[in-house]
Order: C-alpha cells, then structure tokens, then sequence
C-alpha cells in the first residue's frame, strides 16, 4: 500500500465546539498519522480561494462565510491509502448520509457545516497541502 499525506480541516462548527481532540482521535485510531496541524482564523478571501472550485455553486458564498467565521484547524494526515482512509472516517458529506461512527454521522451539523473537510484525490491532495503548509512545516 502506498504511503499518502492528505490535507484536513478541522471546519468552524467543531472546533467551536471543542471537537478537534475527539476528532483527531477518530483520525489516529484509524492509524493516520496527524504530521503537521495549526490553529488559523481565514480570511474571506483564503476561503474563497482555497474553495474556488466550488466558485459557480449556489452554495459557494455560503461555504466561504462560514469558513472564515471561526478558527479552523488545518492539518496533514499520513498513512497508507491516507486519501481514501480520510474519506472513510469523515463519512458522507451529508451528515444524513454518513454511515454510522464516523466523524460527520457524530458531530456533522449540516451538509454545510459539516465538521471536516478532507482531499479528494492525489493531485488536490498536493495542491492543499501546499496552500497551508511549507515543506519545512511537514516533520513526518
Ligand atoms: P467539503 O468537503 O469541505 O467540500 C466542499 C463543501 O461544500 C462541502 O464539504 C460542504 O461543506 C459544502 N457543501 C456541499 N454541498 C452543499 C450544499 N448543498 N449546501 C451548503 N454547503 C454545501
């Protein structure tokens, strides 16, 4: 199995509500390896773009205020098949459609304020990581 890193965020809504350590724990009993992790308050503008792909969605200004509303925790996450293993803990985007004991299906609010966000492929998995984090910032 090959060896990932993926990027996560701990969204407004849990660290709110104090979740990230039992969010975190969810992550490392899964056996991913939390590598690099900061505390940060995005602007509208860091939202917006880390999100631009969502640019034309009806939801899109939505998501960006509600993820510059509040501290996010934003972090790496390694371990084999880390990308797809995230995926598997976070659950359905829809709180509603993710299977029971993970992350969204315990503490999702709503499809949009829905506790995490985690890459989807390789490539973005690359491209998020180095939106936040510098190579010196990733201790392994
Ligand atoms: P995330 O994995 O961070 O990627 C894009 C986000 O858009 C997604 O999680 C949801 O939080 C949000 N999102 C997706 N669909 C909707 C929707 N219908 N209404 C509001 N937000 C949404």
């Amino acid at each position: 199995m090959a060896t990932e890193r993926t990027l996560s965020i701990i969204k407004p809504d849990a660290t709110r509500r104090n979740l990230t350590g039992k969010i975190n724990a969810k992550f490392e009993d899964a056996g991913l390896r939390i590598v690099a992790q900061k505390r940060i308050h995005l602007t509208k503008a860091q939202a917006g773009e880390f999100y631009k792909v969502h640019a034309e969605r009806p939801f899109y200004q939505e998501l960006v205020d509600f993820m510059a509303s509040e501290p996010v925790v934003v972090q790496v996450l390694e371990g084999d098949n880390a990308i797809a293993k995230n995926r598997e803990v976070m659950g359905a985007t829809n709180p509603a459609d993710a299977e029971s004991g993970t992350i969204r299906a315990e503490f999702a609010e709503s499809v949009g304020e829905n506790s995490v966000h985690g890459s989807d492929a390789p490539e973005t998995a690359k491209e998020e990581i180095a939106y936040f984090f510098s190579g010196l910032e990733l201790v392994g």
